[in-house]
């Protein structure tokens, strides 16, 4: 792959922002509901470990003013998104940019998402952003109503940031929209599926990881940090992060090229783990050394629950895919009283060529503990979905048991800009002629819509022709999952 002239990648990217600028002052159209103030779901995010993120919520319609501070340009130059949501709270996120040792007091304030004028603010509160977290702001907003759709915005000093739109989970919906993609090698072209997730008015984007790569050799928290704030200029990404919150998972280019942690330099993985948190909009506790802990759940009312798994951090290869920690948490973290169980898994679950395991070495069919595994985990869910990315291709398929039934419909999302990679080149034409379950097989770039109700599960692919600037990006592909079912049907 040669990868674009960056010069006229860059000038493009920036004639992007006035155009994204102006989606999100427009946006905001969907009705609020006020149902169930008091319900309550199980909580989002690991059961074992608490955040620790300090949380400063005032309950005010007062405006509140930040501490004085000396800015001289626009700290809000990445933009602003929202994350890991449950049905009272979700996880507000900025980094200023500025140069200074110094705390920066940030304001945030969220209102109802028809309230542009921002004249009833339903929550605020004053926020230290510190330079040990590289000036990042992870706001834990609280005492929100479920299935509620708010905006929120920054102050510092005399500048106010992008709005964003975000949306609490909740019983009081009858249907939600999910978005699903991975993988934005940022020299492979335009991101224009970032453009189409931001129009696309979603409830959640799903994301399975490689939101970086480290294809300029950054390896210390300075240069990471550099190397995330570089992919964070972009703004069809700043708009698809305004638009609606993220679950936000991990894969080996997060960290390093096919890594597990086992083999790795801690330096590197205490670097990477960093500033991996202080971009993304997540309530995970901020790490500290070279671990960090990214499984978790999300609860989407009685509609559906996402498990998000770590297929990277705890493999050894060959014998152990997630860990026992990690198995032990699912089991008790599965929930069987959902329509539909999102099973996100950055790495293929399927087997994708029937008896060559071996085909994605680090996927779940070479782990035939963990395969066994999951294919158990299934039988406990109503209808189970799997999710999963890493391959650069749009495939529908099925996960089988040794006899060759479907146990669980699996839709690998398409990568944002990341090609095809060069071990399934040559395979993948073959692979619907050696494997009866694969409905789809497609290398276009682009994401998956999920729209989820009681009664079905549509899945539509959204696919764009060529990484260039204003190429469209449209629906190729559609399918159902019906309730109880274990396989998709293809929709026209
Ligand atoms: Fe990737």
């Amino acid at each position: 792959m040669n990868p674009p002239n960056t010069s006229k990648l860059e000038v493009g990217r920036r004639k992007f922002i006035g155009l994204a600028t102006a989606a999100l002052a427009g946006a905001c159209t969907r009705p609020t509901s006020t149902t169930d103030p008091g319900s309550s779901d199980p909580t989002t995010g690991p059961p074992t470990t608490q955040p620790e993120i300090t949380t400063t919520t005032i309950k005010t319609f007062d405006p509140i003013e930040a501490p004085a501070v000396e800015l001289t340009q626009d700290p809000f130059q990445l933009g602003v998104a929202s994350g890991d949501p449950d049905s009272t709270s979700v996880v507000l996120w900025t980094r200023l940019i500025a140069v200074t040792e110094q705390p920066i007091g940030v304001v945030w304030e969220m209102a109802s998402a028809d309230d542009t004028g921002y004249l009833a603010i339903v929550a605020t509160g004053v926020f230290e952003a510190l330079s040990d977290d590289a000036l990042s702001l992870h706001v834990v907003a609280e005492g929100l109503m479920p299935s509620t759709e708010y905006i929120y915005r920054f102050r510092a000093g005399e500048f106010v940031s992008p709005v964003g739109q975000t949306r609490t989970t909740g019983t009081g919906t009858d249907s939600v929209s999910v978005g699903v993609s991975s993988c934005q090698l940022r020299e492979a072209g335009f991101w224009q599926a970032h453009q189409d997730i931001a129009d696309a008015d979603l409830d959640l984007m799903i994301w399975l990881g490689d939101y970086t790569y480290r294809t300029d050799g950054s390896r210390t928290l300075e240069e990471l940090r550099e190397l995330h704030a570089k992919y964070r200029s972009d703004p069809a990404l700043q708009a698809a992060h305004a638009s609606c919150a993220w679950l936000v998972g991990l894969d080996d280019n997060d960290i390093d090229n096919d890594y597990s942690a086992s083999d790795n330099d801690p330096e590197l993985l205490t670097a990477a783990y960093k500033a991996w948190w202080e971009h993304q909009p997540t309530r995970l506790p901020k790490p500290t050394g070279p671990q960090m802990q990214v499984y978790r759940t999300l609860d989407l009312g009685s509609l559906a629950q996402v498990i998000l798994f770590d297929t990277r951090q705890y493999a050894q290869p060959g014998q152990d895919l997630l860990g026992q920690a990690q198995r032990d948490w699912a089991d008790a973290a599965i929930r069987q009283d959902t329509a539909y169980t999102i099973f996100a898994s950055p790495v293929i679950v399927g087997n994708l060529l029937p008896g060559s395991p071996d085909l994605v070495p680090y996927s779940w069919a070479a782990h035939s503990a963990d395969s066994t595994w999951i294919r158990e985990k299934f039988s406990l869910t109503q209808t189970p979905v799997v999710v999963s990315g890493d391959l650069h291709t749009g495939i529908v398929t099925a996960v089988a048991d040794s006899a060759g039934l479907p146990l669980a419909t699996e839709f690998m999302a398409p990568a944002i800009s990341s090609r095809l990679p060069d071990e399934l080149a040559a395979t993948a034409p073959l692979l619907p002629f050696a494997n009866e379950f694969v409905q789809h097989l497609d290398p276009k770039q682009g994401w998956l819509r999920l729209d989820i109700s009681a009664s079905n599960l549509k899945a539509t692919y959204r696919a764009t022709d060529a990484l260039v600037e204003n190429d469209q990006v449209t629906a190729s592909a559609r399918f159902s999952v019906a309730p109880n079912a274990k396989e998709a049907v293809p929709e026209p």
